[in-house]
């Protein structure tokens, strides 16, 4: 058997025998893509190719830490009902013995074609970084490129964290995105062109810290993407090192983006202010796409790097994806919001409308569960501190809080007692204190809020007991009006 096979086999044995104990899982989620087995991360080569979408991951196999990746793969035709298909990359070449690292996909005249990071680390812990290529016909098989790598190590005057190629065509040349770290210790993103994806040539530094009057940005970016909206330019990357500031940063790495006006001649973008794409505890390396409805979806690793005591290790799997978002843009930031697809998860409706909350705390006939949609209109007639609690327990021990507090005019997620797994309290600002739009979507073990119709996103994975599907709406200081709530089982 050649190492390939030999390693597939590898990983389907632990699949079959990790089965049993990964299914016994109450948290294993019903409506987000996981691994069947081991440990996921970033999202990767990401495309709709013919009416079908593929997302593929990072995937150890083996274990629940960061190991040996490979690619796993899975499809759909909708962004809902997803399909597990083969490993698409087994780390069995020399680039890459050491993981095949994060990437993307395009489609080159009708092959689909993937461009990821060969990670190489020696007996001395010394890194090599190589850009590599694999290609399909049938959207299924994969064969590495024979005269890969196609970049061979870091240009110079950076160090080998050289990695997570983004990869698109604009005017009849390909143009690649790579995540960067100057000697100096200095996060950067580059970018590269090439005529044919074999050959390239570095354009030059599109952002990073310390250039372009941006101080003391991170040492590290890593999974960069660049994409256009209505005449911009975006650029999201996830910075390593920046302080928490206040409300900002609270997590050990970040997620956010830049609007700007890109210069494909000398690569540089010029750009406005470092905003966060998303407010919760378990967001990172999100990737894009471009549909063939035009649409910018976004999907991104539900997890965030060095936080691997998830309750779920004990039953041999960790993390999974966010849901696919749509972005909008307006007034230079970007609102994120569900895919419409999403809808057809639906099920037993239940709405209210016109109620009001005043000092008390109520809860509404068949309002309740834990895997549900919930979309809730709040008008504030005068209370100082409104909100939801989630999954919460019949004893009072277990919830999951959503508290908009006035006087700081800022909405708060608090999951210190939302049950097994990490807690803590993350807040945002928000536009208007007078009026509070949410949508909630709550899976056995996470949450993804949508505020405003996208304005801000928190998304978290909470563990609660099973039986913790209460849920409360209250007011203090005055009062509030449900002016809508639905809420569905999905
Ligand atoms: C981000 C990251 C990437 C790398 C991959 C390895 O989470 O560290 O930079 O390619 O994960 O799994």
């Amino acid at each position: 058997m050649n190492k390939k096979a030999r390693l597939i086999k590898e990983v389907n044995d632990n699949i079959e025998k990790t089965k049993e104990l990964v299914n016994e899982d109450y948290h294993r989620l019903k409506y987000h893509i996981m691994p069947p087995t081991g440990l996921l991360n970033d999202p990767n080569g990401f495309i709709h190719v013919d009416g079908t979408y593929h997302l593929f991951y990072q995937f150890h196999p083996f274990d629940t830490s960061h190991g040996l990746k490979f690619w796993g793969h899975v499809k759909s035709p909708d962004l809902v009902r997803w399909e597990s298909l083969p490993i698409a990359l087994t780390p069995d070449q020399w680039y890459e013995t050491h993981g095949c690292y994060s990437g993307s996909a395009v489609n080159k005249g009708g092959a689909l074609t993937l461009i990821y990071t060969g990670n190489v680390k020696d007996e001395a812990g010394n890194r090599e970084t190589y850009q590599c290529l694999a290609i399909s016909d049938d959207g299924v098989n994969f064969k590495k490129y024979k005269n890969n790598p196609v970049i061979h190590n870091q240009p110079q005057g950076y160090t080998r964290h050289f990695r997570d190629p983004k990869v698109w065509k604009k005017g009849g040349s390909w143009y690649m995105v790579i995540g960067a770290q100057t000697i100096r210790r200095e996060g950067r993103a580059l970018l590269f062109t090439s005529p044919n994806l074999k050959g390239w040539s570095l354009v030059g530094e599109v952002a990073g810290s310390n250039l372009n009057n941006l101080k003391d940005f991170g040492y590290m970016w890593e999974c960069p993407d660049i994409f256009e909206m209505d005449d911009r330019d975006i650029l999201i990357f996830c910075p390593q090192g920046l302080e928490a500031q206040g409300d900002f940063y609270n997590n050990i790495y970040q997620a956010g983006y830049f609007v700007g006006k890109l210069n494909y001649n000398n690569g540089k973008l010029d750009h406005g202010e470092f905003t966060e794409l998303d407010r919760g505890f378990e967001f990172y390396a999100p990737q894009t796409t471009i549909d063939e409805k035009g649409r910018r979806l976004l999907i991104a690793w539900m997890g965030i790097p060095e936080r691997e005591d998830h309750p779920t290790t004990r039953y041999g799997w960790i993390h999974a994806m966010t849901l696919p978002r749509v972005l909008e843009l307006k007034n230079n930031k970007i609102y994120q919001n569900p895919v419409a697809e999403l809808r057809t998860l639906r099920k037993n409706q239940i709405e209210y409308r016109g109620i009001e909350i005043r000092d008390e705390e109520i809860e509404l006939k068949n309002i309740y569960g834990d895997v549900f949609e919930l979309l809730i209109e709040i008008e504030v007639i005068d209370a100082v501190e409104f909100g939801i609690k989630l999954r919460c327990s019949r004893d009072g021990t277990e919830e999951t809080g959503v508290i908009y507090n006035r006087k700081t005019r800022k909405l708060e997620l608090n999951r210190d007692n939302s049950g097994k797994g990490y807690g803590g309290v993350r807040r945002c600002s928000l536009s208007s204190d007078l009026q509070l739009k949410l949508n909630i979507f709550s899976d056995t073990s996470s949450l993804e809020m949508f505020i405003n119709n996208g304005e801000e996103v928190f998304t978290s994975r909470i563990y609660p007991a099973k039986t913790s599907k209460a849920i409360k709406f209250f007011a203090k200081g005055g009062g509030i009006r449900i002016k809508n709530l639905k809420k569905w089982d999905l």
